[in-house]
């Protein structure tokens, strides 16, 4: 096992740090800068029926439930077909419409989750086409799609998705980028930009990942905290229960993601000088609505870490902790974003002494309901 760790202490670490290659073997063969195209083998065919689609239905679970709904911001920003994000178990028992001309699209690690298995078989059964994106190769969800593609991440072994997250999120990416061309949504130098941002990347992740002692010491400074709110507007809201869900898998620490604007319908009334609020505050378009909501848990005396771009000096005086990352093209944030929240919570499991890889009542895959 010490040879499979790879001289890590615990496989969600390995895999953590796996993510430069990970990604990389993602887009491998995928997308070409020098002829300015991306493609996804396994989808080809279905490129015609993506572009005309009324709708595409999402169905998942956890971790993958949150690629998802990373998924419909790229979608409906670079494709503009309507997107629906659906619990597979939700979905699969309220009588959902489902219509022959959706599209269906699993999103599974493992591709043995019950509930994502039978929500595409009840698509199946309406007649809509069902697409997989899955990590393990020849998995049952993988068998029973129409087409679909893998995410190549690699044998994930740690319980608490981690890897696999960023692969299924740049497999959305590409898939969105390419029927994005084909319809005609994106203008010629807009994808130029982002597919020279998405093979930057890898790169941009390593960067992060060199910055494990900061983050080693935030984590120091807020492990024995009951409760953590995590905040994020428009792509970053995903990433923001992506990280909540991570801190309450592995150290549980009760954790809850928010968008930023809905705290104050809630969360707010929480937040006093013990409650850790971990914000999405990178440039974007949300940027300065941000930077009001750290104002209101400042004032409430919450602490702030926030996850900021390079040089932002503004939420550097805010903050409590600020954690730099490389500025990138807004599509392309949750790649970057979620990769400290990880480390994070990894390092606060580890420090109070719990069972990183496998956390108390959970499986890595749930093949029953
Ligand atoms: C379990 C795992 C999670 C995973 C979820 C969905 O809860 O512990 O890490 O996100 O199942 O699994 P899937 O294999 O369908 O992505």
């Amino acid at each position: 096992e010490a040879i499979e760790k790879g001289g890590y202490e615990h496989f969600m670490l390995k895999e953590i740090h796996e993510q430069p290659r990970s990604i990389q073997d993602c887009f491998r063969g995928r997308l070409n800068l020098d002829e300015g195209w991306v493609g996804l083998g396994g989808i080809k065919d279905y490129e015609k029926q993506l572009t005309k689609a009324k709708r595409i239905i999402m169905v998942a679970c956890g971790t993958s439930w949150h690629a998802a709904l990373v998924g419909e911001y790229l979608f409906e920003d670079l494709t503009r077909i309507p997107v629906e994000v659906e619990y597979a178990s939700e979905f699969r028992y309220r009588n959902p419409i489902i219509n022959e001309d959706d599209i269906v699209i699993a999103i599974s690690q493992s591709g043995e989750t019950a509930d994502t298995l039978a929500a595409l078989d009840l698509a199946k059964s309406k007649g809509a086409t069902i697409l997989g994106i899955c990590n393990v190769v020849g998995s049952s969800i993988s068998r029973v799609t129409d087409a679909g593609s893998y995410t190549h991440a690699g044998p994930e072994i740690g319980v608490a998705s981690t890897k696999a997250f960023t692969a299924q999120v740049t497999v959305l990416t590409l898939m969105a980028l390419t029927i994005a061309r084909k319809k005609g949504t994106i203008i010629e130098s807009e994808f130029r930009k982002i597919i020279t941002e998405l093979d930057l990347i890898p790169n941009k992740v390593a960067k992060i990942l060199e910055k494990a002692d900061q983050l080693e010491e935030i984590a120091a400074a807020y492990k024995d905290a009951s409760n953590a709110l995590y905040l994020g507007r428009g792509n970053s809201f995903p990433v923001a229960l992506e990280g909540a869900l991570k801190l309450k898998e592995i150290s549980y620490i009760h954790a809850e993601g928010y968008p930023a604007a809905e705290m104050k319908h809630g969360p707010i009334a929480l937040i006093d000088e013990e409650m850790p609020v971990f914000v999405i505050a990178t440039q974007g378009p949300s940027y300065e609505k941000v930077v009001s909501n750290i104002q209101e848990v400042k004032a409430r005396k919450g602490k702030i870490i926030a996850v900021i771009t390079e040089g932002d000096e503004q939420v550097k005086e805010m903050a409590d902790h600020c954690i730099e990352i490389p500025d990138t093209d807004e599509n392309l944030t949750p790649l970057l974003t979620t990769i400290p929240l990880q480390l994070i919570s990894y390092y606060v499991a580890v420090m109070r002494g719990a069972n990183v890889d496998q956390p108390r009542n959970l499986a890595k895959s749930v093949t029953v309901e």
